[in-house]
């Protein structure tokens, strides 16, 4: 199976490159920059929404599962980025967002009943905060996020047999699978009750406030989910299906029976700190499944997730682990998040996670002759083309560490280190990263084939926020 240990990169079609001066990324921007992830060596690209919609939620909003947004391309467009990727040996993943279309969907209006209502609402709460109900003619539909968003309703069979024909639609045109969005919504308590309080039994991810307060029983993750996800797993064959399912691990079946995989939140949400990172990769790698993540476009990018100084061990661990790691454009160059803009597009906060790539020295980083949509960060300094070619920068390491991953063995044998340092094996070769801010032991012998910054392992001892590949260890001596 090519995704096992495979390297997908997230292009946040908006934001990657443009090619016709508006300010927003499109397709043929995508297909102009395909080189730089072939350098880079990726496997394949997962590209976030670009279907027809009213950008509500930029693109999260799908008011055609069968078409590209003007603003991106045209269908055209779409086919010839596939035959690129393709001669370049990259794969294409779309996004597949089932739980919910846009309120401009015309099967809204046209087919009411494949949406979920309620004469009054109950105490189900929207992932951006509020109530997850809003009225219209007298009664009241569920969304899960924005109110643009109306939940679709997955046992009606009209709805499952318009998604499956909208999966095959795009495995015809030549993608290799999908992400698929808020899966963990996809079927709610048949009988719309309430959320009970909250038993005080911990949820396992970050909540909300509001959310804390609730068990979150009744309003997602239903018990026949199973079931939809046969449907769509009969669809796709054997594509590729990852989860976005927003559970802790513990809970990933059914998903796993139907998906290939799912993203590993414990970890993406896990402090910068030895022992809670290795923890969170315990509990993940329990069983098959996990999808590593670190950085998105609702959670921002390393660098400001988890400090400059650990971006690059960041880097290090993600694309060490075994199992397929999603790395999120601009990760690989060190961007951090933007300001936002001087006007906010996303009510949720997270226009500062989205800024454009940056791909060369001038104002508005090479992404547009026009003017962005939201700023450049600091492109001057961060940027391809400056770091392409030195072999001290974040993007050569990350081009190293994609190299290095073909060769890692398949298993993970975590090794005990010392405090503030985590350590892994990998058959041969041998990880260690100190995440604390002085210098440690590290239990690495043999060569050094991979730093984050040169010298950082000097004979036994690592620097402090710093981490390093080794090959032939001999021992495991405790630090
Ligand atoms: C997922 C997406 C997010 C979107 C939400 C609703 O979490 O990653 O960007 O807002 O689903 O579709």
């Amino acid at each position: 199976m090519w995704w096992q240990d495979a390297v997908v990169y997230q292009v946040y079609p908006r934001s990657f490159q443009d090619s016709d001066g508006d300010g927003v990324g499109d397709l043929p921007g995508i297909e102009q920059r395909l080189d730089h992830l072939a350098w880079l060596g990726v496997d394949a690209l997962w590209l976030s929404p670009v279907y027809p919609s009213p950008m509500h939620d930029f693109g999260y909003d799908v008011a055609d599962y069968e078409g590209i947004d003007p603003l991106f391309g045209s269908l055209e467009d779409f086919d010839s980025l596939v035959a690129a990727a393709r001669e370049r040996g990259l794969r294409v993943l779309m996004d597949l967002v089932p739980c919910h279309s846009s309120i401009e969907h015309p099967w809204f209006r046209e087919h009411p009943d494949w949406y979920i209502w309620r004469a009054e609402p109950n105490n189900w709460l929207s992932a951006f905060g509020g109530s997850a109900w809003s009225p219209l003619d007298g009664r009241w539909y569920l969304h899960s996020f924005y109110p643009e968003q109306p939940d679709l309703d997955w046992r009606n069979p009209e709805v499952v047999g318009a998604m499956q024909e909208a999966l095959r639609f795009w495995i015809d045109r030549g993608v290799a699978g999908y992400r698929v969005d808020a899966i963990d919504r996809l079927l709610k308590d048949p009988e719309l009750r309430d959320d009970p309080p909250s038993t005080g039994e911990p949820f396992g991810l970050p909540l909300s406030d509001a959310e804390k307060r609730l068990a979150l029983t009744r309003s997602r993750n239903a018990p026949d989910t199973g079931a939809a996800l046969a449907k769509m797993r009969e669809a796709v064959d054997d594509h590729l299906l990852v989860g976005e399912v927003y559970l802790p691990s513990a809970r990933w079946q059914p998903y796993l029976q139907h998906l290939d995989a799912a993203f590993a939140f414990e970890l993406l949400h896990a402090d910068w700190d030895a022992a809670v990172l290795r923890r969170a990769i315990e509990a993940t790698t329990r069983r098959p499944g996990a999808a590593w993540v670190l950085s998105n476009h609702d959670f921002g990018r390393l660098v400001t997730r988890f400090g400059a100084e650990n971006a690059r061990s960041a880097a290090l661990m993600l694309l060490t682990l075994p199992g397929p790691a999603f790395l999120y454009q601009g990760d690989e160059i060190g961007l951090g998040d933007g300001p936002g803009g001087e006007r906010q597009f996303d009510r949720a906060g997270r226009d500062r996670f989205r800024h454009p790539m940056q791909w060369d020295a001038s104002p508005a980083g090479g992404f547009t002759t026009g003017e962005p949509w939201l700023p450049a960060v600091d492109a001057e300094r961060i940027n391809v083309e400056a770091q392409r070619d030195d072999p001290r920068s974040t993007l050569s390491m990350v081009r190293d560490l994609l190299t290095l991953r073909r060769v890692l063995g398949n298993e993970l044998e975590l090794i005990d280190a010392a405090p503030g340092v985590l350590s892994y094996r990998r058959g041969e070769h041998a990880v260690a990263i100190n995440t604390s801010s002085g210098k440690r032991p590290a239990p690495l012998d043999g060569d050094v084939v991979l730093e984050t910054s040169p010298g950082a392992l000097r004979g036994r001892e690592l620097a402090a926020h710093s981490g390093a590949v080794t090959m032939g260890l001999r021992g495991s001596p405790k630090g």
